[in-house]
């Protein structure tokens, strides 16, 4: 009933929005929901699902359901207790870089409903790690926030790709004492350059790097792209075990233009997400859990709409999921409506717990 509202009244009103004005509306929004206890109460009392079954302790954080929002959503870590209340399981803030930029010019971002996808090129908006930094300071995240707090982490556009490291080393240093968990995202095809972050040489310094800083052992994971052949992700894992690295988010926004039946944005720069991304992002969950034996965690992010798509996520390796574009086109409400059908999944399947179907579709092959 209340999915209804959404699709059949407020969605087609904010689509009526350019879509970076309607994000900046549902921004403000949450900020408000973030900043007042007694909406944060009310929102919880319609978003969250709990149920004992979807819990789950990973890396030493409590994860109360495997969904949580997406990274590029908050860019600047300015709603966290919003994302609790709305039903998450976990929040993921960023990107943020060592530097505050203002991203690509816009028009930067849009819609493909017949897709059911968005398309990005933003280029990393955020006011700089050092203000993220100040603003969380103010926050009593210790007491309020009951959700791990994800902080993404991308390279500065000002920063040549050689000094990349030391990019990402600066703003883990100032973010640190917030971060339940960091993510190194080289795989935005919005920073020129990004992705080549990806190969080993690159990578490895990055993350000796950053783990040798790590010294309270936050949870360090890398955040790979849709469009790197199964070899080089197959080597990523290798290389993220070998340095103690937590897990791996797969995956982020893609740069085919395969699947789309719109064709309009065909020729434009940037990133496709939502359903055209979904077969892709499994089949990238489905490599890295063989490569590693399924020793390594899995965040499952790309086209996750129902609690089918979130089950295929899980069944091929994902201890845990994410969601962005679907949130948009579905509502607030889909969060529920994925838990509760996760939990109908488990029974059906005579599972009493969310982690007996991690890879289970790899297992039965
Ligand atoms: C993103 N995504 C993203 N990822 C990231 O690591 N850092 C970022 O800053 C952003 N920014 C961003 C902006 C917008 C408008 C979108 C739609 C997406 C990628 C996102 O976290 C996710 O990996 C993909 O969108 C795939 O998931 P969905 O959207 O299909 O659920």
């Amino acid at each position: 009933m209340l999915a209804q509202v959404y699709q059949q009244i407020l969605r087609p009103g904010l689509f009526q929005l350019e879509p970076e004005v309607a994000h900046g509306l549902a921004i403000a929004v949450c900020t408000q929901i973030s900043r007042r206890a007694s909406w944060q109460k009310l929102v919880s009392q319609v978003c969250q699902y709990q149920h004992p079954a979807l819990s789950q302790n990973l890396w030493g954080l409590e994860f109360p359901n495997p969904l949580g929002l997406a990274a590029g959503f908050d860019k600047g870590a300015i709603a966290p207790f919003a994302w609790q209340s709305l039903g998450f399981g976990f929040g993921e803030v960023g990107s943020i870089t060592a530097h505050a930029q203002p991203g690509n010019p816009p028009p930067r971002l849009f819609r493909l409903p017949r897709d059911r996808a968005l398309l990005n090129h933003l280029g990393f908006n955020n006011p700089g790690a050092a203000a993220v930094a100040e603003a969380l300071s103010r926050l009593d995240l210790a007491q309020n926030l009951t959700i791990p707090l994800g902080i993404n982490l991308g390279k500065s556009k000002i920063t040549p790709l050689a000094q990349a490291a030391e990019d990402y080393c600066h703003s883990f240093q100032l973010l640190a004492p917030f971060a339940g968990y960091f993510v190194i995202n080289v795989s935005s095809p919005n920073t020129p350059g990004l992705r080549d972050l990806q190969a080993i040489a690159h990578l490895e310094q990055i993350l000796t790097q950053i783990q040798a800083l790590n010294s309270t052992q936050i949870p360090i994971l890398v955040k790979v792209a849709p469009d790197l052949d199964d070899q080089d992700l197959q080597a990523i894992a290798l290389l993220a075990m070998g340095l103690n690295i937590s897990g791996i988010i797969a995956t982020n926004t893609t740069i085919s233009r395969q699947n789309l039946i719109d064709q309009t944005y065909a020729q434009a720069p940037g990133g496709i997400s939502g359903q055209p991304l979904a077969a892709r992002s499994t089949e990238v969950i489905r490599v890295i859990w063989q490569a590693s034996q399924g020793q390594l965690p899995i965040i499952g992010v790309g086209g996750i709409c129902s609690p089918e798509d979130a089950w295929q996520k899980i069944t091929a390796g994902a201890s845990l999921l994410q969601i962005y574009t679907g949130w948009v086109y579905e509502g607030p409400f889909v969060i529920k409506q994925i838990l509760q059908g996760l939990v109908k999944k488990l029974e059906q399947q005579g599972l009493n717990h969310i982690q007996a179907a991690i890879g289970l579709d790899q297992i039965k092959r």
